[in-house]
């Protein structure tokens, strides 16, 4: 098949790497500056096998960039929608990059006969879409076909994914929709498309309220002495629960989870539902930065001038993404205390930010800290050496935001007494 992709962020790429993969041809069209980075083999996000794959599609002829749509578009069997919907300072969904798409496609009075919309919309919006399209003359249908990519593990995800899902609402455009997807081995489900833009929202919080349901769990567990890694090892192990997902720290982040959740709440608030288990999820989340600087607070007394080394700065492991993680937070506070911060990140670099020094190894981190801090479980951390990283801190308190030290590391380094280590839950 012939695709056209509009968007070449992190939606639009992965997908349009791994659909040349499968044999289609693909063009990605985006603005000037982006598709010049691609053509020059530049990628800005970090994601593994991402770029080989690129490199190996484009020798193939098999993955185009460009920067008209229409042009782009012309005799396409399908034109897909991966751009992007932030929130609005109101919690609804900006669509402003969506309508763009539609405007130009009104202005030239065509389009492929199948539009398949990647981007993330709130519950109408393809209907919508195809209704004004149709009302322009121009015969097209629009499908949904969601997507649960993880940054990190996202090429996986596409290729080796647990469902895949098409809102439409005709045979040929669940037809077209399989030849797509022709030789990826996963369950289809089939449903309509109002159905579909739900199942990507509910998705995203249900797996962010698994989050904050550990998390929750977590403080009960620091408040009886039990410890949350056991307690959520027990519950996981029920299969109609499940061991992901579980894992408590300092809350989740990320541009999805928070973002999705927020316009679900709207959509909800649009019909007079108040959906409280959300609300909960999010005030759960919110909290965890504040409570672990409370502890730490408590022990230091005056904050004014300390210093605190921070290892992890984008939201999660193998990613450079720093949309909204808790990084983020912790330096907000930071600078309301006066609290100095040096902080490292394997990936993340040159982030220009107030109050913040960055520095080249975990152990210039510690190197002269009042305390040390855990944000993401990137794996080097867990391999570093402890005992000479709390030797080179000032003040020797480790705060473990991941649970990642083992009990055999934490027991080396607590029997050296002036050694305090606050992990959570436990
Ligand atoms: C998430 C979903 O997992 C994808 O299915 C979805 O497609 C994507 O959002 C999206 O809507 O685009 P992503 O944001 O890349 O993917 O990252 P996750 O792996 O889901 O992690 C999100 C956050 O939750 C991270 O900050 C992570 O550290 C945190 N997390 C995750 C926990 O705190 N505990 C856990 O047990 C798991």
């Amino acid at each position: 098949m012939r695709i056209t992709i509009i968007g070449a962020g992190y939606v639009g790429l992965v997908a349009a790497v791994c659909l040349a993969k499968l044999g289609h041809i693909v063009t990605a069209v985006d603005r000037e500056h982006v598709v010049q980075d691609l053509q020059d083999n530049h990628l800005s996000i970090w994601e593994s096998n991402l770029f080989d794959m690129l490199v190996i599609s484009r020798s193939e002829g098999k993955l185009l960039f460009a920067t008209d749509l229409i042009q782009a578009s012309a005799g396409a069997d399908a034109l897909m929608i991966a751009v992007g919907t932030p929130t609005r300072e109101d919690g609804q969904s900006d669509l402003s990059q969506v309508e763009h798409v539609a405007a130009q496609l009104f202005a030239a009075g065509s389009c492929p006969p199948l539009v398949i919309m990647k981007s993330t919309v709130p519950v109408g919006t393809c209907d919508k879409l195809e209704q004004s399209l149709q009302a322009a003359g121009i015969r097209t249908e629009v499908a949904f076909n969601p997507e649960f990519l993880r940054q990190g593990s996202a090429v996986k995800d596409f290729m080796h994914p647990d469902r895949i899902v098409f809102g439409c609402h005709s045979r040929q455009a669940e037809a077209k929709l399989r030849q797509l997807y022709h030789g990826i081995d996963a369950p289809i489900q089939v449903c309509d498309r109002r159905s579909a833009e739900l199942i990507k929202y509910a998705s995203n919080a249900f797996l962010a309220m698994k989050i904050s349901f550990a998390n929750m769990i977590s403080d009960v567990c620091e408040g009886y002495e039990a410890d949350i890694r056991q307690v959520m090892e027990g519950v996981g192990a029920d299969r109609r629960i499940g061991p992901h997902f579980l894992q408590a720290g300092l809350g989740y982040g990320g541009s999805c989870f928070s973002k999705d959740l927020q316009s679900l709440l709207t959509s909800g608030k649009a019909i007079g539902r108040s959906l409280p288990l959300l609300e909960a999820t999010a005030q759960i989340n919110e909290e965890r930065i504040p409570q672990m600087m409370d502890k730490l607070i408590a022990l230091w007394g005056n904050p004014r001038g300390k210093r605190l080394g921070v290892l992890g700065i984008s939201f999660k492991p193998q990613t450079n993404d720093v949309r909204d993680a808790p990084f983020l937070t912790l330096v907000q506070l930071c600078h309301l205390y006066g609290i100095d911060v040096q902080a490292y990140d394997p990936v993340v670099q040159h982030l220009s930010m107030k109050g913040v020094t960055q520095v080249d190894s975990a152990f210039e981190v510690s190197a002269g800290a009042d305390a040390v801090i855990i944000l993401t479980e990137w794996p080097q951390f867990i391999e570093l050496n402890w005992v000479l990283m709390v030797q080179l801190m000032n003040q020797r308190i480790l705060l473990d935001g991941r649970n990642i030290l083992s009990d055999a590391m934490i027991a080396r380094l607590i029997t050296q007494e002036d050694v305090v280590y606050i992990p959570v839950g436990r």
